[in-house]
């Protein structure tokens, strides 16, 4: 009998990229457009395993129901598993992801949010379609010689410094565990996280959601900063206050946001809501701003990342059918 996989938050390119990847394993697997949740868990009774993405809920009472129904794995097809109550699914229902899809898709993307809040692209792109070719307001800065301020050093981070390097910025890291063996290759020095603050003219987050980065980026961090600091954020939205974002905006002590990612965007990201008001206030009025720059968590869409987002997931998926390690495992 094939295997069964119940696929939340399913998008077109997600159906595309995993069926065709599952030629090799003809897997049954039952596509959802909607977000797992406490409403719809039913839909995992009698599946083997259950497939979800970022803004998918699996707390506890989530688990307990899956475990109850009958599922026997739970595949993570992103990195983070802040969605995931780990301590829930301990001993119940093992966890895997996908560590590392493209970690070069983030890097360039962090990247691009940089240049383009940098030197306004997003503002240009409309005045020259609106025949408005004046320069002014769209000042920029060499990225040469400028400070960068990254945190978490993980393989996303590593690529993005590599290629700040090539724009010879300066560049200062800060990490739980720093790689010293990396710094001393590439030339950059960890320091505390006061000193990046104050010393950077860029700030890149990098590192994971935990309770330690919950909301490091507040209103006591943003005072630390720089004068016309920028920030960008690829990692996960929880990591800044947006109230306290919002505010350094409004007294220009920030001149500059990237962010991929969004501490309410369950709501939003990935779906089109044009037809209807946003009543979201917070990202309202981030989006009211010409010097943030908000995209729907699309830093990880290449055509590459997908293709080994697909890969990964179906191979931990058979890893696990056939009692083989589960080197992704998500272990707490
Ligand atoms: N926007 C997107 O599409 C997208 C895609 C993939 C990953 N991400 C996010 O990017 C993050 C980084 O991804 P990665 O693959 O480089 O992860 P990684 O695990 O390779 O690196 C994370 C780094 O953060 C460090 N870290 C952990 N806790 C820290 C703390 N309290 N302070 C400072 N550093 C800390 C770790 O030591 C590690 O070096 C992920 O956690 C995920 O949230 C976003």
């Amino acid at each position: 009998m094939a295997y069964k996989i119940a696929f939340f938050g399913a998008k077109p390119y997600d159906i595309a990229s995993f069926d065709k990847v599952n030629e090799k394993y003809n897997y049954d697997i039952r596509y959802y457009k909607g977000h797992l949740n406490p409403n719809n868990v039913v839909l995992t009774q009698g599946v083997d395993a259950v497939c979800i993405f970022v803004n998918d809920t699996a707390d506890a009472t989530v688990i307990d129901a899956m475990v109850d129904n009958g599922v026997k794995l739970l595949a993570l097809r992103c990195a983070g598993f802040n969605n995931v109550d780990l301590k829930a699914a301990k001993g119940k229902l093992p966890v895997v992801r996908v560590p590392a899809y493209s970690p070069y898709a983030v890097a360039e993307y962090s990247l691009a949010l940089m240049l383009s809040l940098n030197r306004k692209i997003h503002r240009a792109y409309w005045r020259t379609r609106d025949g408005n070719f004046s320069l002014n307001g769209l000042m920029g800065f060499d990225m040469h010689g400028k400070t960068i301020g990254i945190i978490g050093t993980g393989k996303i981070a590593k690529i993005l410094i590599r290629m700040l390097k090539g724009f010879g910025m300066r560049i200062l890291a800060y990490d739980l565990y720093p790689d010293l063996k990396f710094a001393e290759e590439e030339g950059f020095s960890y320091v505390s996280l006061d000193e990046l603050y104050r010393e950077s003219d860029i700030i890149s987050l990098h590192c994971p959601l935990t309770d330690q980065t919950k909301y490091m980026i507040n209103k006591d961090s943003i005072s630390k900063m720089k004068d016309g600091v920028m920030i960008i954020n690829t990692g996960r939205g929880q990591l800044i206050n947006t109230n306290d974002l919002i505010e350094g905006l409004k007294e220009k002590k920030i001149a500059a946001a990237g962010l991929d990612v969004y501490e309410e965007e369950g709501e939003y990201f990935y779906e089109d809501k044009s037809d209807k008001i946003i009543d979201d206030d917070v990202l309202a009025r981030l989006l009211s701003f010409n010097n943030v720059i908000v995209t729907s968590h699309q830093a990880f869409f290449t055509r590459e990342a997908l293709h080994n987002i697909a890969e990964t997931t179906l191979q931990n998926i058979d890893d696990f059918r056939h009692h083989r390690p589960l080197v992704n495992e998500v272990i707490l």
